[in-house]
């Protein structure tokens, strides 16, 4: 191949990868119903809400709204499917999963294009993590399925039931696999409803359970926002919810069902450190701070939204973390190189906004790159908050958006404390060549998920979960099955 040639190719690649992806073949409909008993059905009272592109304020959808009386009939069709599904042989609920996940993995384009359109995150992500990570969560319980006993040796485990299932909006997909998988593979039965802002791509998944078959009842989708949620938690026949979101929801939902023989997992916010050791590989933990937090828009539960850098090689840190921000391409969610989509909804944007205020007003140091934000939708620039201490609010609170604050250290003792003073304990992150020191902060941490050399990191076999006001239950791995059963 002559040289110019070779040259031409690289072009084309490139362009290619600058062109937003098209909507073509993206079969949207105006208006989405309920999916209740292997149906689609109009909401009782006829409500419907309107579902938004956070990236331009377009509606893309009517969706139901379904009231009290549309939870009692999907949690009456849930619990009528029960004992079949219970009975059924652990092989033949294991196809039916697996199958969803190979339904999901031919359509995978699709729901990649409806996650962006409907959430704001970039695309590369929901084509490379979302979507792939959601079919991988429903393969993975597929092969449990048929293998309980060698999950709980000794014990038999059952299907506590009628399983509630909440979900919020920053992960929609991957968060309805997470929660369907497990309990689909050990015999429950289950009404989930997805987060107001992204029902698309839980409504697809309804087709897809559609098509492959699968019991009527087994699975219903319910939408709606907070009431609906609520109706949910609060129905008598349900035996278990299964709940992640705001601290705030989880510990109503605690109050709402305490006194009840209803069974609850929260996974709830955070608010992560990410720990950067004087002997770390810094080019490649500036990568890692930028993933991070500006990961989905910092939408992420266990986002590394602390740095903590380690004093002696702090400067050189911060110096190349905002060289690195620069060069970060804020915008079309659909654009194959943008890093930083739109943020999720005007509600969430504002509470981003106003953290950024309460954070100039305590004194924080503020650094922002220039960069020219689209004149429409919800958008906010990648954002440093130097000059912090504990005491902050935005270094103690959940901002959930790309808002990293920087704080040093000298020890190793103060870092972990500093670390674990917050209400939180779900994730962490240290970088250091120092194996023992690893080993050390693992220990010490008090965090559900700890990542060494590395940030968010996700895989179906690896169990997910907080301590303190990050809630409590894990999901995936073989430990995402036990919130699911219960001995007798
Ligand atoms: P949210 O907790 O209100 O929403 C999560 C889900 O709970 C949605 O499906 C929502 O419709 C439902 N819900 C709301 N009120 C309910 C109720 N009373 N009973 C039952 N279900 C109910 O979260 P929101 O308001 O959208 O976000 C606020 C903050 O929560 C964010 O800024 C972030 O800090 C945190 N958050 C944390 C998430 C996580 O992954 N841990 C996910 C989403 C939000
Ligand atoms: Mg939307």
């Amino acid at each position: 191949m002559k040289k110019n040639e070779n040259k031409d190719m690289f072009k084309a690649a490139w362009n290619y990868a600058a062109a937003p992806e098209s909507t073509d073949h993206i079969n949207l409909q105006k208006q989405y119903d309920l999916y209740i008993d292997g149906k689609f059905i109009k909401p009782v009272k006829g409500k419907y809400f309107d579902t938004i592109n956070p990236s331009n304020d377009k509606k893309i959808a009517s969706v139901a709204e379904a009231t009290a009386e549309d939870v009692d009939l999907a949690v009456k069709a849930a619990r009528k499917a029960f004992k079949g599904w219970a009975n059924l042989s652990g092989k033949d609920r294991g196809k039916y999963i697996f199958r969803i996940a190979r339904l999901i993995q031919e359509r995978a384009r699709e729901f990649a294009v409806i996650e962006s359109l409907d959430g704001g995150k970039p695309i590369r992500e929901s084509r490379d993590i979302d979507i792939p990570l959601a079919a991988n969560h429903f393969f993975y319980y597929a092969g449990w399925a048929d293998k309980l006993e060698y999950a709980f040796p000794n014990r038999k485990p059952k299907p506590l039931g009628v399983v509630g299932q909440i979900i919020p909006w920053n992960f929609p997909l991957l968060m309805a696999a997470w929660k369907l998988a497990p309990a689909l593979a050990t015999g429950n039965t289950i009404v989930l409803k997805p987060a107001e802002s992204t029902p698309l791509t839980a409504l697809k998944l309804a087709e897809i359970i559609n098509d492959c078959g699968l019991p009527k009842g087994v699975v219903n989708i319910v939408t709606g926002a907070g009431e609906t949620g609520a109706n949910i938690v609060n129905h008598p026949d349900i035996n278990k919810i299964a709940f992640t979101g705001s601290t705030g929801v989880g510990k109503y939902i605690a109050k709402a069902i305490a006194g009840t023989d209803k069974k609850v997992t929260l996974e709830l916010g955070g608010k992560g450190a990410n720990i950067i050791f004087e002997d770390a590989a810094i080019d490649q933990a500036v990568e890692g701070i930028v993933n991070a937090i500006f990961f989905n828009q910092g939408h992420v539960c266990c986002a590394g939204s602390r740095l903590f850098v380690q004093e002696s090689v702090a400067g050189l840190v911060i110096q190349k973390l905002k060289a690195r921000m620069e060069t970060l391409i804020v915008g079309d969610p659909l654009d194959k190189n943008t890093d930083i989509g739109a943020i999720n909804s005007k509600k969430q944007l504002q509470t981003i906004q106003n953290y950024i205020k309460i954070g100039l007003s305590e004194g924080g140091e503020i650094y922002q790159p220039e960069c020219s934000l689209p004149k429409e939708g919800n958008w906010c620039a990648p954002t440093l908050f130097l000059n912090v201490s504990q005491s902050h609010k935005i270094v103690q609170e959940e901002i959930f958006g790309p808002v990293l604050t920087v704080q040093t250290f000298r020890t190793i003792n103060e870092v972990i404390e500093k670390a674990n003073n917050t209400p939180y304990g779900l994730s962490a992150g240290v970088w250091t060549q120092n194996g023992a020191k690893i080993f050390h902060l693992t220990q010490r941490l008090e965090a559900g998920v700890i990542w060494a050399n590395t940030f968010n990191k996700f895989d179906a076999t690896s169990p997910f979960g907080g301590y303190k006001e990050s809630g409590f239950g894990r999901e995936g791995g073989l430990q995402g099955l036990k919130p699911y059963v219960k001995f007798e």
